[in-house]
């Protein structure tokens, strides 16, 4: 075979390869055995000097024309190839934008959280100031101080949580300790008084424990406010207008409320409030077990014994204290049967508030 022939077979081959390349990747392959160093055109090219001298123009021309053809038929096969392989890329990664989204639920205040807030809200806007206190208290602050001495009978009304040190500390293990979760919020009044400037008016949120098994009307741990006024010339009367100012807030303006005497070991005269049932609207109904009345928290004016603990002269200064416990708030407001329900965390019921 002349070398023009072999020129002119090399090209058919190049170009049959090249239409059959199925990938790009392939492609680079036919080209890179073609036209690369060790190409079989290159090779041919390098074979040159061994052409004689009349023919050379004529060969010369030859590979060139035939390796413009190659170049032309590559490039064109790539385009082709590349576009190819870019359409099937983006039709696998194609995004559906008709899926629905992931939701992201946002979470919301707890029912008693919120109402917490709700009632600070109504005594800050009456001057009221919030003052934090512990959860871990001393006998002291929770019952002594209060009026409670150790014997004293109303500290059995509260089943107490113990903090002992087991550590090998007898008297602790025995029950003796000092240290226990609070009963009642209570005891910030005895700080407040320790700590801060007269006049006072406070409250103070937060979370109390007993020893009782939880039941339809108990919890081991539930959200008390205890508030606090101490000042000059403060009456009963001032005690009642606030509170029964409090119901309607929280309640509604058409609610009213009475003030039944009862004993508390820290205040005297102590009372009960209860305030009007609104679902029988103080017809009576099963709700409010016939009575037309709910109890709702216990007040009364500040025991002198108290002052006495803290320094403070009772013929000067007067005032007046109340606890309210925010779940039974809760459950008299909307009318939730069992206070349980406001501790178990149900989504299917917390979502209804
Ligand atoms: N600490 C009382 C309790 O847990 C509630 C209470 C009653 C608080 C009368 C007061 C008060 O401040 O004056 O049962």
């Amino acid at each position: 075979m002349s070398l023009l022939e072999s020129i002119g077979e090399q090209q058919a081959t190049a170009l049959a390869r090249i239409e059959a390349a199925a990938d790009t990747a392939a492609l680079e392959q036919v080209r890179v055995s073609v036209l690369g160093k060790k190409g079989s055109l290159t090779a041919l090219l390098r074979g040159m000097g061994a052409v004689p001298p009349e023919e050379r123009a004529q060969v010369g021309a030859a590979v060139n024309t035939t390796r413009d053809a190659i170049e032309a038929a590559l490039t064109k096969r790539q385009q082709l190839l590349a576009q190819a392989e870019l359409d099937a890329r983006i039709t696998a990664d194609a995004v559906d934008v008709t899926l629905p989204g992931r939701a992201h639920p946002i979470g919301t205040q707890h029912l008693i959280s919120r109402l917490t807030d709700e009632i600070v809200e109504v005594f800050r806007g009456i001057g009221y100031r919030v003052v934090d206190g512990t959860e871990i208290e001393t006998d002291y602050y929770n019952f002594t101080a209060l009026n409670a001495p150790p014997d004293h009978p109303s500290r059995g009304l509260q089943d107490t949580f113990y903090v002992v040190d087991r550590s090998g500390d007898e008297a602790a293990v025995q029950g003796e300790s000092d240290v226990l979760l609070r009963t009642q919020t209570s005891g910030v009044q005895v700080h407040t008084m320790e700590d801060q400037e007269l006049p006072i008016y406070i409250l103070a949120p937060g979370r109390v424990y007993r020893r009782d098994t939880a039941d339809p009307s108990h919890l081991p741990q539930f959200t008390q406010i205890e508030g606090l006024v101490v000042d000059k010339g403060i009456t009963f009367g001032d005690l009642k207008g606030t509170l029964d100012y409090f119901c309607k807030q929280i309640f509604g303006p058409d609610r009213k409320t009475r003030f039944r005497p009862h004993f508390f070991p820290f205040t005297e005269p102590s009372a009960e409030v209860d305030v009007s049932c609104g679902i029988c609207g103080g017809a009576g109904c099963r709700f409010c077990k016939g009575t037309g009345w709910l109890e709702i928290l216990g007040c009364g004016m500040v025991d002198p014994n108290v002052y006495g603990y803290v320094g403070i002269d009772p013929e000067r200064y007067s005032g007046f204290a109340f606890g309210v416990g925010v779940e039974r708030v809760a459950c008299l407001k909307y009318n939730v049967p069992d206070l349980r329900m406001l501790l178990e965390g149900d989504m299917r019921f917390l979502r209804q508030f």
